[in-house]
């Protein structure tokens, strides 16, 4: 790879060289550590919705929740590429406001890329964002902005007849210009044929080890999100044991009197002290 910055042209080049990582991130601190960790490329997820801001829906974040994050992911990063997901409203309530909106992730947030899910009009979308000189990454299977469409949030692909629509829709964001594809709880060998039939990566979440590269929502796999785990998340730490059991200490430690100690006081000399009238 050339140069310390990732560069859509790095990420294409992986694709059979070695696995491509990408985690999501949404503010300054987390974004950090992905970077520090060498991890390709940052989602800057709609995830924000359900794991950051308590929502039940990703439909309900729009351009300035994902914009107010990016720019504090972007003001972290030096390495990782950075991925801009477009909130629904911003390209599938209205497609002709799309490249507006895509520019938006990359002049005002700093991002490299855009996301965009699959839906009726993605492939016009994503070829106006291209031509815009925007680098687009696709999202198709499971597309949470659209699973009431798709029967909830379920395995896509397991028929014939869906898997070959699958396989349809890679080709044809292929074809638009889409320099990666996220697959989202695709059956493994479908993944896997998809993979091989594109010569732009393949990033899986839910979709097996075949594709060229994973990405997971980084509260999973720290175990930070216990609301509900999906099937696909390996989970690599269980932080919010760690937060409550920290939180509890401190809390004992003030009712207790124990904290603060004169380590974490601030002094005043004597002869200052003197001066003040005493009452
Ligand atoms: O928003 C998100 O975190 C995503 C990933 C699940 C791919 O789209």
């Amino acid at each position: 790879m050339t140069g310390d910055k990732i560069t859509v042209h790095d990420i294409v080049s992986l694709k059979d060289t070695r696995k491509i990582t990408m985690l999501t991130a949404y503010d300054y601190p987390f974004a950090m550590l992905v970077d520090k960790a060498g991890i390709d490329m940052i989602l800057v997820g709609d995830s924000l919705a359900n794991v950051v801001l308590g929502l039940d829906s990703t439909t309900k974040v729009g351009m300035p929740e994902m914009l107010h994050h990016a720019k504090a992911v972007s003001r972290a990063v030096t390495h990782a590429l950075i991925v801009g997901d477009m909130p629904y409203d911003s390209y599938q309530t209205n497609p002709e406001t799309s490249v507006e909106n895509a520019k938006r992730f990359i002049e005002e947030a700093s991002c490299d890329a855009v996301k965009l899910e699959w839906f009726q009009e993605c492939i016009r979308v994503t070829k106006d964002i291209v031509t815009s000189g925007i680098p687009v990454m696709g999202h198709i299977g499971l597309t949470p902005q659209t699973a009431d469409k798709l029967g909830g949030f379920k395995v896509q692909g397991k028929d014939a007849e869906a898997a070959q629509r699958l396989i349809n829709q890679a080709i044809s964001l292929e074809q638009a210009g889409c320099f990666a594809i996220v697959l989202e709880c695709v059956p493994e060998k479908i993944a896997g044929m998809i993979t091989k039939k594109l010569k732009i990566p393949t990033i899986g979440i839910g979709a097996g080890k075949e594709c060229d590269g994973q990405v997971l929502v980084i509260h999973d796999l720290l175990g930070l999100f216990e609301r509900f785990t999906p099937k696909f998340v390996k989970k690599y730490a269980h932080i919010s044991s760690v937060i409550s059991k920290a939180l509890e200490e401190y809390k004992t430690d003030v009712c207790e009197g124990k904290f603060p100690t004169a380590e974490h006081s601030f002094s005043i000399k004597q002869d200052e002290l003197d001066k003040i009238a005493r009452p």
